[in-house]
């Protein structure tokens, strides 16, 4: 099977590799997992507090060229975004501009659910004026 160019791209070329420290209130952190082929992605944002946009993002993937692509995209994707924008982000969006086959779809649904998880963690973070 042959990866398209932007696949390669990405995955020889990947933006933003790297971590910001976890414990850090700006920072939103989502690690997920593919039960199906034991990939795992760990994907953060960097929250501007005050307008709620994404300033930056990072990405750490142990898995497929995909995978790795897909992470790389949404990173780059992410960046200028509001937390909103970010959460809905859809799979079929990154697969489409990687133009993944069929088979490496769920590499795109990780990067999909990776930075769900993320904007969920940094909102879990901060303080709410109210308590539940
Ligand atoms: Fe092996 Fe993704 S299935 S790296
Ligand atoms: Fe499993 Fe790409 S994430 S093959």
């Amino acid at each position: 099977m042959a990866y398209s160019d932007k696949v390669i791209d990405h995955y020889e070329n990947p933006r933003n590799v790297g971590s910001f420290d976890k414990g850090d209130n700006s920072v939103g952190t989502g690690m997920v997992g593919a039960p199906a082929c034991g990939d795992v992605m760990k994907l953060q944002i960097k929250v501007n507090p005050t307008t709620g946009v994404i300033e930056d993002a990072r990405f750490k993937t142990y898995g497929c060229g995909s995978a790795i692509a897909s992470s790389s995209l949404v990173t780059e994707w992410v960046k200028g975004k509001t937390l909103d924008e970010a959460a809905a982000l859809k799979n079929s969006i990154i697969a489409e501009e990687l133009a993944l086959p069929p088979v490496k779809v769920h590499c795109s649904i990780l990067a999909e659910d990776a930075i769900k998880a993320a904007v969920q963690d940094y909102r879990d973070k901060q303080p709410q004026s109210q308590p539940a």
